[in-house]
C-alpha cells in the first residue's frame, strides 16, 4: 500500500493535516512580517534590517527546537521507511485495510489450491453454480438469454449460432478489425453462403470437436474470399486482428469474452476482470457455458 492511497481515511487525514499546517504557517509568518514592516511590531529587535524586515531578539525555546527536529526526523521515517523493513512504521505495517487485503489474498489462494485439480464433472458443477449467480441474471437460468435480452448461450458457439452472427453481424469484442458487419460486409451473396462458410469453419478450422451439420459446398472458397481477410486463412485471427475462430464455442473463447466483455447489438455484457471470480471459477463457468450448445 502506498502512502498516498487516498481511499485510506488515515492517510487522507494525514495529508489534509499537512496541507493545513503549511497554510497556517504561511498565514502566521506573513502576519508577523507585515507587522515588522509596518513598524507595528513591539519588542526588542536586533539592529540588522533586511529591506525593513527586522529580527526579534527572542531566542527559540529549547523545547521547541528539540520537538521541531524530532518531528522532522519522525516525518522522514514515517514517509520513507522501506516497506517490509523492521523499521517500517506505521503505513507499511499494520492497518485494517492491509489486514483485510491479506485475508482476502489468503482466502483466494486457499480457494484456488483446494479446487485446482477438479475433475470434469466437479468443474462443471462449480461452473453451473457460478453461472447461476453471475450470469443467469442476464442469460437466464436455462441460458436462453431471457427473450433476447442477452445472447442465447444454447445457440451461441454452435454452428447455427455462428451462422446467425455471420448473417446479422457482431460487434463489441473490440478486435482491431472493428465490428463484423452483416453478411461479412456484403461479400456474401446469400444466407446459403454464410452456412457453407461456417460449415467449412466447423469441419476444418474449429477445434471444438463439433462437426458441421450443414453442407460445406463451396465453403472453402467462400471462407478464403470472405472470411480469411479478418480471421486468417487458418482462422486464428492474425494475432488479434479478428477473433481466433479455431477456439469458437470452446471454453477458451468464453474466457476471452469474460476478459473483453461485449457491448454488442443485443446489449452490454460486462467484463469480469474486477476480481470477483477466481481463475478457477472463470475456467469452471467457461467450461459450463461452452457445454450449453452443441
Ligand atoms: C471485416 C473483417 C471480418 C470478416 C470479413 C469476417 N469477420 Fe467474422 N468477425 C470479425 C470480428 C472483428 C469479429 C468479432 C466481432 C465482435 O466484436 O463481436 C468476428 C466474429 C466472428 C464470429 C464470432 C461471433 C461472436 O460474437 O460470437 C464468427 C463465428 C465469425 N466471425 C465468422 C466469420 C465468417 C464465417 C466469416 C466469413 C463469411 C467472417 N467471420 C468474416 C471480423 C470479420
Ligand atoms: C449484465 C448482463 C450480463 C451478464 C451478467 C453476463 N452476460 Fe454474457 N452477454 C450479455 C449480453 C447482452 C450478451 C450479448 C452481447 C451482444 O452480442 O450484443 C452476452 C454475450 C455473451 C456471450 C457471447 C459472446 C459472443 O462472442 O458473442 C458469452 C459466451 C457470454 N455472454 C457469457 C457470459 C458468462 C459466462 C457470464 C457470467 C460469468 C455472463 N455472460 C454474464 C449480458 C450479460
Amino acid at each position: 500500500m502506498s502512502w498516498f492511497n487516498l481511499s485510506d481515511n488515515i492517510n487522507l487525514l494525514a495529508i489534509i493535516g499537512t496541507v493545513a499546517l503549511v497554510l497556517i504557517t504561511f498565514v502566521v509568518v506573513s502576519i508577523y512580517f507585515k507587522d515588522i514592516k509596518s513598524g507595528k511590531a513591539s519588542g526588542e529587535s536586533s539592529k540588522e534590517s533586511w529591506d525593513g524586515i527586522k529580527e526579534y531578539k527572542n531566542p527559540l525555546p529549547l523545547g521547541w527546537i528539540v520537538s521541531f527536529i524530532l518531528v522532522t526526523l519522525w516525518g522522514i521515517w514515517y514517509m520513507c521507511a522501506p516497506a517490509g523493513s523492521p523499521f517500517a512504521y506505521p503505513l507499511n505495517a499494520y492497518s485494517q485495510i492491509g489486514e483485510y487485503n491479506e485475508e482476502v489474498a489468503k482466502y483466494n489462494s486457499n480457494f484456488q489450491n483446494t479446487w485446482s485439480s477438479l475433475d470434469k464433472e466437479k468443474l462443471n458443477e462449480m461452473g453451473k453454480r457460478v453461472y447461476l449467480v453471475q450470469c443467469a441474471i442476464c442469460h437466464g437460468i436455462d441460458g436462453k438469454g431471457i427473450d433476447g435480452k442477452a445472447a442465447d448461450l444454447t445457440v451461441w458457439g454452435s454452428e447455427n449460432g455462428a451462422v446467425e452472427y455471420v448473417i446479422s453481424g457482431s460487434k463489441g469484442l473490440m478486435y482491431d478489425a472493428g465490428p463484423m458487419l452483416a453478411m461479412a460486409g456484403g461479400t456474401l451473396e446469400s444466407k446459403e453462403e454464410a452456412k457453407q462458410a461456417v460449415a467449412y469453419m466447423f469441419n476444418h478450422i474449429s477445434t471444438s470437436g463439433k462437426s458441421a451439420k450443414n453442407a460445406v459446398g463451396n465453403g472453402e472458397e467462400i471462407w478464403n474470399n470472405s472470411c480469411a481477410a479478418c480471421h486468417g486463412e487458418d482462422g486464428e485471427g492474425m494475432g488479434g486482428f479478428g477473433p481466433n475462430l479455431t477456439k469458437y464455442g470452446t471454453s477458451e473463447f468464453v474466457l476471452d469474452v469474460l476478459k473483453r466483455g461485449k457491448g454488442g447489438f443485443i446489449g452490454d455484457m460486462p467484463n469480469f476482470n474486477d476480481g470477483r471470480l477466481a481463475d478457477i471459477q472463470k475456467r469452471a463457468v467457461a467450461a459450463y457455458v461452452s457445454s450449453l450448445s452443441n
